[in-house]
Formats: C-alpha cells, structure tokens, sequence
C-alpha cells in the first residue's frame, strides 16, 4: 500500500513527474553509451577481412564518383527472402574499412554485397559497356567510358594516406608501393609478389577489361570482384560472447 501512495504522490505531480522521469532517462543514457568511451571497438573481428588493394581501392573511387550507391545498396538484411537471394547478411566488421561505408538505403538494382564472383570478369565489361545487352530489361546506365578512361595510379597513395588516418591500417610501405601495386594487380605478367606479400595470396592478379592499359572499368572490375568475397562462411561462426 505504501509504495502505492508514495506513487501516487509522483503521478499526481507533473514537475516531479518530468523531473523524475528526466533522471532515469539519463541514467539508462549513461549506461548504454558510456561503456563505448571505453570500448577501443565494436566491431566483432572477423578473419579474412584486409584493407582493399589499391586497384579495389580506385574502382571503389570510380563506384562513389559515378553514384552506384544511388542505385545500389551494400547491406544484405538478415531476412530470409534477402539472405536466400543474396547470401549471407552483412556484418559490420565488412564494412570497418570502408569510407565512407556503401550501404545505401535504394535498390533499384540489386544488392551488390557480395556480387563478388558471381559474374565473369567479360560479363561486367559487356554488362558496364551496354546493360541492355545481357539484361535485356535492365534500366542501368551505360558506362562504357570508364575502359576508354586510363588511370596512372599516382593519386592512390593519397588517399590510402587519407584513409590511414581514418584508421585503416595501411602501413608506410604500402603507401609507398601503392602506384607499383596499383600496376601490377591489372597486369598478370608483372612482378606481383609484393602485392601479395602485403594484402595475401587471394588477391585476383587479371587484366579485367582485357584490355591494354589500367583504365577505370579495371580497377571498377576488380573492386566488383571482390566485394563480400574476405569473408569464408563456410568456417564463418558468429561470435554472440563479445
Ligand atoms: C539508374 C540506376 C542504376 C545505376 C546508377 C547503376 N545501376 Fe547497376 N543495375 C541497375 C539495375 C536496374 C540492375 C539490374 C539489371 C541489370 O543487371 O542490368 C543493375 C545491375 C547491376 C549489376 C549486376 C548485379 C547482379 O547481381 O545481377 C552490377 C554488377 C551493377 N549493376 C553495377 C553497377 C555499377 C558498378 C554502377 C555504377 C558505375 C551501377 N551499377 C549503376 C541499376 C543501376
């Protein structure tokens, strides 16, 4: 009865009311962000996952420059109809290295999380050249300039330097080497083992537009190759005691 009363007395009065119910909000705030000031990172680490090369890191240039991400989104929700249509839903630690991060909110085309393999390396040239020629329906624009656009690679140790900063471990060296490996990934007969040395023996060593030269639907290419292809779900076990 007594705590009754003594409630009574609280609902009765609304600035004791308001002032009350400004506490516990405040205490439920405090505890909900202030571990996070602590935590160095929230993010579940997940193996496989390395920074892009610099090829990936300039087709992802080209994706942002080019507004993919109006149509396209980067996030496979975790529900059923999205996981059996595109595979395994995002996790957070797949886009740790990404900035800014590609989830999009609008999917006139599909999901393109893990369009990595799904398609040869001649599809995406012809896919990107004409839309209309493989997907006969499709309302994608063409982009057939980007293979007729040739990179040098000079700028990409910039902005890993830029990304580096943001948190991205790229280390010196693979500042320094950027243009070589930038090079080399597009060109199967170069010398490519430093690539591999700093960003591992999965990397797809190809010409991807079959072409002459590294032009824009090259490192495009390369980028599409890889997206959602770090992680093994085969071995994959979330980890729910973080
Ligand atoms: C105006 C909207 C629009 C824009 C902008 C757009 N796309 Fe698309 N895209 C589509 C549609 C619609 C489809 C589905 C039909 C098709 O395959 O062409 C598609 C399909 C794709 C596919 C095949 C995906 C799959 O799983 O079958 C890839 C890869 C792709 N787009 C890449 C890109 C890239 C890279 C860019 C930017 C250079 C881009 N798109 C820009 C609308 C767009």
């Amino acid at each position: 009865m007594a705590i009754l009363d003594k409630h009574k007395i609280l609902e009765t009065n609304a600035t004791l009311l308001l002032v009350c119910s400004f506490l516990v909000v405040t205490i439920g705030g405090l505890v909900q962000i202030a571990p996070l000031f602590w935590l160095e990172n929230t993010i579940e680490e997940v193996e496989g996952m390395r920074p892009y090369t610099p090829l990936e890191m300039a087709g992802r240039e080209v994706y942002i420059r080019e507004g993919c991400y109006v149509c396209h989104s980067q996030m496979i929700r975790p529900m059923r109809d999205e996981v059996e249509r595109y595979g395994h839903y995002s996790l957070a630690a797949e886009s740790m290295y990404d900035h800014p991060f590609q989830w999009g909110s609008k999917r006139t085309g599909p999901d393109l999380a893990r369009v990595g393999g799904r398609y040869s390396d001649e599809w995406h040239v012809d896919h990107l050249r004409n839309p209309q020629s493989v997907v006969p329906e499709s309302v994608m624009p063409k982009y057939g300039f980007l293979e007729r656009t040739m990179l040098d690679g000079k700028y990409i140790g910039d902005i890993m330097a830029t990304n580096a900063i943001l948190g991205v471990p790229y280390t010196d060296e693979m500042v320094e080497a950027a243009q070589a490996d930038f090079m080399a990934q597009a060109d199967p007969d170069s010398d490519y083992d430093g690539l591999m040395e700093r960003y591992g023996e999965d990397i797809n060593v190809r010409n991807f537009d079959g072409q002459p030269g590294v032009s824009e639907a090259d490192a495009l290419i390369a980028y599409l190759q890889m997206l959602g292809t770090l992680v093994d779900f085969s071995t994959f076990t979330p980890d729910a005691s973080r």
